[in-house]
């Protein structure tokens, strides 16, 4: 559940530090004089502090990491959480620091003793990283404790956090979609709550399956025909800007059994997270209708279920995508591609896009291919890819680019049909990403991020705890911020 993302700003009030509740967090650096909080809560716990800092525990932590003194003697707080930090601190360790403290947040109230530190990397380290998901608990308390920070010049932190704000309530949503069972939340659920985003100044549309059969979107329905959930198509359009939107296209697969082509049993509860590619989508159109990009984005995600059932399609069947391809479905669980196939030519037909993106927890040979710690990039255009693995990196998100190529065109032919939706294992991320691809015009600038690897995680990264990452919000915003907004 995503609370708490508006933490209070504090001025610089020593005296705060003796009488705080929960925790307190200050910084040292053992090659340096004591900044002024370390020092006053050094003098308040009679040396406690210096000796920490001085212990050769703290001489081993690296810029960013933390020891905790628990009950310290001479403060009202439970605990006093001291950073090492050099005095002049680069961006990562900043960022490491809020992971510290995001890492260490449980439900009691903290306060951040940033006196001249940057707010902005600190706190969204650690509320990216203090994300807990509560929602299925019979008694959901928030997440985590509020935090608060003491600035020495808090007026002019205001402007900054509202941003930051919108961030992390957009990574959070992110979370909060992937972490929901698919009991919860299907495609009716997802759509409404999609919905209910028009409050936040975004167009919504959202087309049923009468709309998509109309316009001719078979290959997105025949994934769904099997459930009883139906299959829909939603568009959230956040128009900062004039001129072509850029389009995000994520797969919203709600569950993913495989289909008739059924997947095995053991981890097949993990295929909840098949729809983080809407999820991320459609976190981030929340985050650009928050902190008002001046940006013209299009968000489109399909959101269908993939059930084996007696209307199910199966193997062997050929269907009409939108686009007048005859698609020859070998594999039903291949059906992340017929989503896309769908959603990329409905993005480009309505919209004219000036570039498409897609997001999908696509194929486990990426997995294969690069573990969880990096997502694949295909791209048409290298600028297009290049400024999105810039941006990536400047937000500590992975990423990793894989070829496209004609060459790989041959193991998708069909024999029958025009195409046929799955070439078997190798290169099982390319020939999906390749299927896409003849589903791009020509001189449509496009780029695919394989997210099935880093959607959902089962160890704790700098960013979050386990499960699900939110990966890619903030790097497509940062994508948005440095190449699609006007200034
Ligand atoms: N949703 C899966 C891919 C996936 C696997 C996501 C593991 C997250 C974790 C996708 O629909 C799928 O089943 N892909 C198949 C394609 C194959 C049948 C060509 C795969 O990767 O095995
Ligand atoms: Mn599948
Ligand atoms: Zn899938």
């Amino acid at each position: 559940m995503s609370l708490h993302t508006s933490p209070e700003i504090l001025p610089f009030e020593l005296d705060a530090i003796a009488t705080t509740e929960g925790r307190i967090v200050v910084f040292a650096d053992p090659e340096s004089p004591l900044p002024p909080a370390a020092r006053r809560a050094d003098k308040l716990t009679r040396g406690a502090l210096a000796r920490a800092v001085a212990s050769q525990g703290f001489a081993r932590l690296s810029p960013g990491e933390s020891i905790t003194l628990a009950w310290p003697g001479g403060l009202q707080a439970e605990a006093l959480q001291i950073i090492r930090l050099p005095r002049k601190p680069d961006a990562a360790a900043l960022r490491k620091a809020g992971t510290s403290i995001g890492r260490a947040q449980d439900r009691a109230p903290c306060l951040i003793c940033l006196d001249r530190l940057p707010v902005e990397p600190v706190l969204q380290a650690a509320l990216l990283r203090a994300y807990q998901y509560e929602a299925q608990k019979s008694d959901p308390k928030p997440g985590f404790g509020p935090f608060s920070v003491m600035l020495r010049n808090p007026e002019a932190a205001h402007a900054t956090l509202d941003d930051l704000r919108a961030r992390v309530a957009g990574v959070h949503l992110t979370r909060d979609l992937v972490n929901a069972p698919a009991n919860v939340l299907t495609t009716e659920s997802f759509a409404a709550q999609i919905a209910g985003m028009a409050d936040l100044g975004l167009g919504i549309e959202i087309l049923d399956e009468a709309a998509l059969e109309e316009a001719g979107l078979r290959a997105l329905l025949a994934v769904g025909q099997g459930s009883d959930s139906p299959s829909k198509l939603a568009i959230l359009h956040w128009q900062g800007a004039e001129g072509a939107p850029l389009a995000i296209v994520g797969k919203g697969v709600m569950f993913d059994t495989g289909g008739v082509s059924l997947k095995p049993g053991a981890g097949m509860e993990e295929m909840t997270m098949d729809m983080g590619g809407a999820a991320v989508t459609v976190g981030l159109m929340q985050l650009l209708a928050g902190r008002k990009a001046r940006a013209n984005v299009v968000g489109i995600v399909g959101l269908v279920e993939n059930m084996p059932d007696g209307r199910a399609q199966r193997p062997g069947d050929v269907i009409r995508a939108m686009s007048g391809k005859m698609i020859e479905v070998i594999n039903t669980d291949a059906e992340g591609r017929l989503v896309l196939a769908d959603a990329l030519w409905y993005a480009q037909e309505r919209f004219a896009p000036r570039a498409v993106i897609d997001l999908a927890t696509l194929t486990g040979a990426i997995i294969v291919a690069l573990g969880h710690g990096k997502a694949g990039v295909f791209a048409n255009d290298d600028a297009l890819a290049d400024a999105f693995l810039g941006a990536a990196a400047e937000v500590g998100e992975g990423a990793w680019r894989m070829p496209l190529d004609p060459a790989y065109d041959e193991l998708i032919k069909s024999r029958i049909a025009d195409i046929k939706n799955s070439a078997g294992r190798p290169a099982g991320a390319i020939t999906a990403a390749q299927f896409l691809q003849h589903f791009i015009r020509p001189g449509t600038p496009w780029m695919h991020l394989d997210i099935a690897g880093v959607a959902l995680t089962k160890t704790e990264s700098a960013h979050a705890p386990k499960g699900a990452s939110g990966w890619g919000v903030m790097a497509l915003d940062a994508l948005v911020a440095a190449r699609f907004e006007q200034r």
